[in-house]
């Protein structure tokens, strides 16, 4: 008998990309097979992000599409999808199935037994899940899941809500994938949780293994240690990691990011704010002045520990604007800070109000013509302080990781990150996908650089 077939689409972040690797994987070995063709495929699994409505609203329409297109297809929604809307979905009779990610190992059960709805978000207390072996997407660049949810509550956040308390994976564990993937020839390694300087491990019982004695203090693997593990595995490859919390992100913390050589001068440090009462009903616990502090801190040991170009980082932030009740002053107080700290990327979204919330009890006030005007005052100072900043790679070696390739007639363009994370293209003529070479910028623009292959 022909094999089932199953297509995944993925929407939101890396972690919900991890996560599709491992759905990928828990696919092929219930015995189905992939396809790319919407047509022929038997079950759809659509990996759903919560984390704004428009997120969510493209579910819905992707969920018809699908099922326009392909009648005797099965639906599998899950990833993060508030309790609201998965009431809503349960309404809906083009969606078969709604499982929650944490039960990944259990979903074929539940399709045998035709049992529709299964979610656990409260009382989670693992995420073995995690130990699937995921079906990595490239040879090159992994994602590595070191915790699962969060507990910081952010009151317009809906992952506290979609995947419940912070989890953290047994750091052997992501310590002997990261080894494997380092052994397998993988160039750049991703850490990934919500709040990664949250991790905290603490071991029980004597099982310290006599090679990490030396590092790791009082039984406990704090994120420091944890990149200090991984940055002593032997090998050429660069460790890279999102996103930290600029709350509890200490100075041990931020001297051992700089020293760490294979971690790469990118930091994505959530702002959402530069207004403190703003910060304050977003449940942030920082103010504006400590995050330009941390941001000082940063910028001061990478230029202390490093050399060259990495002695600058790139720095990257999220921002929300129109939160309920943000006047035009604390808009304003967000603008100070963006071009005081000058950003080299900076992720601009417009309140949503996420049901369920703590933030959806507030009055959603601002105008989405309001929001709009706000996104692109800010949206139009990124490209012009990003375009400033990038001039300082011009003329300058940097190494790039290849990503992707596009042949044209007799030569190859060639698509990658560069240590900072920006991203570069330059000719070549071979494909050099999956490899890190060395290039000289010839061209800066806001949101890209142009190189030449040495
Ligand atoms: N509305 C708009 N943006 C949001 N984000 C998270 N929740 C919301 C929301 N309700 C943004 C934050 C976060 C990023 C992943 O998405 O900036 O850092
Ligand atoms: Fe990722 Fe947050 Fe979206 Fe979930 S809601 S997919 S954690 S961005």
């Amino acid at each position: 008998m022909a094999k089932k077939k199953y297509l995944i689409i993925t929407y939101g972040c890396q972690m919900n990309k991890a996560d599709s690797e491992r759905i990928e994987r828990i696919m092929q070995v219930f015995g189905y097979q992939k396809t790319s063709d919407e047509k022929e495929a038997d079950f759809f699994i659509i990996n759903a992000c919560s984390v704004r409505q428009s997120a969510i609203d493209r579910v819905y329409s992707k969920v018809k599409d699908l099922k326009n297109k392909n009648k005797k297809a099965k639906i599998i929604l899950t990833g993060c999808i508030l309790k609201k809307d998965r009431e809503n979905f349960l309404k809906d009779k083009n969606v078969d199935f709604i499982f929650s990610i944490n039960s990944l190992k259990n979903w074929q059960k539940f399709i045998k037994e035709k049992k529709r709805y299964f979610w656990q978000e409260k009382d989670i207390k693992d995420c073995k899940y995690l130990e699937i072996e995921p079906e990595y997407s490239n040879n090159f660049s992994a994602l590595i899941p070191i915790s699962f949810g969060c507990n910081n509550f952010c009151t317009y956040c809906a992952v506290p809500y979609t995947r419940g308390k912070l989890i953290l994976r047994d750091w052997r564990k992501i310590v002997k994938e990261a080894e494997k993937l380092v052994n397998l020839g993988f160039k750049e390694i991703w850490l990934l949780g919500q709040n990664v300087n949250d991790y905290n491990f603490k071991i029980k019982g004597n099982k310290i293994p006599d090679k990490f004695k030396k590092i790791i203090k009082n039984k406990v693997v704090d994120f420091a240690t944890l990149l200090a593990i991984i940055n002593d595995i032997k090998g050429d490859f660069w460790i890279r990691f999102t996103s930290p919390h600029p709350e509890n992100f200490s100075e041990k913390l931020i001297k051992k990011i700089a020293k760490c050589q294979k971690i790469t001068p990118y930091l994505n440090l959530p702002l959402q704010s530069g207004d403190d009462e703003i910060l304050k009903r977003m449940n942030r616990h920082y103010k504006a002045k400590d995050y330009e502090k941390l941001v000082q801190k940063i910028r001061f040991y990478f230029k202390k520990y490093r050399k060259g170009i990495e002695k600058d980082p790139s720095l990257s932030t999220d921002i929300i604007v129109g939160f309920p009740g943000e006047s035009e002053k604390q808009f304003q107080n967000t603008v100070k800070l963006f071009k005081k700290i000058k950003f080299d990327m900076a992720y601009i979204a417009k309140y949503s109000q996420r049901p369920g919330t703590i933030a959806s009890k507030f009055k959603d006030d601002v105008l989405s013509q309001e929001k709009e005007r706000r996104y692109k005052i800010l949206q139009n100072l990124l490209r012009k302080i990003a375009k400033e900043r990038n001039k300082r790679f011009l003329n300058k070696k940097v190494e790039v990781l290849v990503e992707e390739v596009k042949k044209e007639n007799n030569f190859f363009w060639c698509y990658g990150k560069t240590r900072h994370f920006k991203s570069l293209k330059f000719k070549s003529n071979e494909n050099l996908q999956g490899k890190i070479v060395n290039v000289k910028v010839i061209k800066a623009d806001s949101f890209g650089l142009l190189g030449k292959l040495l």
